[in-house]
């Protein structure tokens, strides 16, 4: 994985056929996602269930590019090494997920991943502050994480706050959450570069009509980099 702050569209298979898991990824690539982003719900911290290891593990082999695994779990540090095994290269948890957060991410290096820390709607930026040298990517969630298909939280001033902490710092900032062309202009235009988009990536489109998911895929990726700085 090298580093850039070019806009970097990362389809979430939350919104994908969980049937096809395989062949959806191969066809957002196809259709131009630069990251895949995988989303493992534990009915704990957010109170709806996905998948684990075994499945991230599975797929795995269908993703050519970035496999960006977004851990909704508590506690995390138990389950990084199989996710790191299972071929993640980054591994996110989140600050709201127990009291150790520094702990967890000198772990997730440990395990050969990329770092990132995720931030509720509720956490402000300033949580980040005396981890930025230990993480790869801060995720701002723009909804109360769970679901897909909410509503777009406006975290504008968190995103541009961010941008400030970091600096020259090699830190990708994620959005992720009700991100589509309308809203991808706000927090790109904030410091944003990896924008994930479930519901408006994969609306309209199929394994067998995969079309549909490029011309969203372009739409979102035109939309933030008219406005990216
Ligand atoms: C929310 C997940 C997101 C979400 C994105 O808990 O982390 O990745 O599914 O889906 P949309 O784009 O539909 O909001
Ligand atoms: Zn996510």
């Amino acid at each position: 994985m090298t580093f850039d702050r070019k806009i970097k569209i990362a389809p979430s298979i939350l919104a994908a056929d969980f049937a096809n898991f395989g062949a959806e990824c191969e066809a957002i690539e196809a259709q131009g996602a630069d990251w895949v982003h995988v989303d493992v719900m534990d009915g704990h911290f957010v109170p709806n269930i996905t998948f684990g290891p075994a499945t991230c593990a599975a797929i795995r082999p269908h993703i050519k590019g970035v496999m960006d695994v977004h851990l909704m779990i508590a506690p995390v540090d138990p389950y990084i090494d199989a996710f790191a095994a299972a071929g993640a290269d980054v591994i996110t948890a989140h600050v709201e997920a127990g009291p150790h957060i520094h702990r967890t991410l000198q772990a997730i290096r440990a395990a050969g991943a990329k770092a990132g820390i995720a931030l509720n709607p509720g956490t402000p930026a300033s949580a980040v502050e005396p981890l930025l040298d230990m993480i790869d990517l801060v995720c701002v969630m723009t909804v109360n994480p769970g679901f897909g298909g909410q509503k777009f939280i406006d975290m504008t001033d968190k995103v541009r706050a961010l941008r400030g902490l970091i600096g020259d710092r090699p830190v990708h900032i994620e959005i992720d959450g009700g991100v589509d062309p309308d809203t991808a202009p706000l927090v790109a235009g904030a410091g944003a570069d990896v924008l994930v988009a479930g519901s408006a990536v994969f609306r309209g489109g199929s394994v067998g009509n995969p079309a549909p998911y490029g011309d969203n895929i372009r739409a979102i990726r035109a939309a933030a980099e008219g406005v990216y700085a």
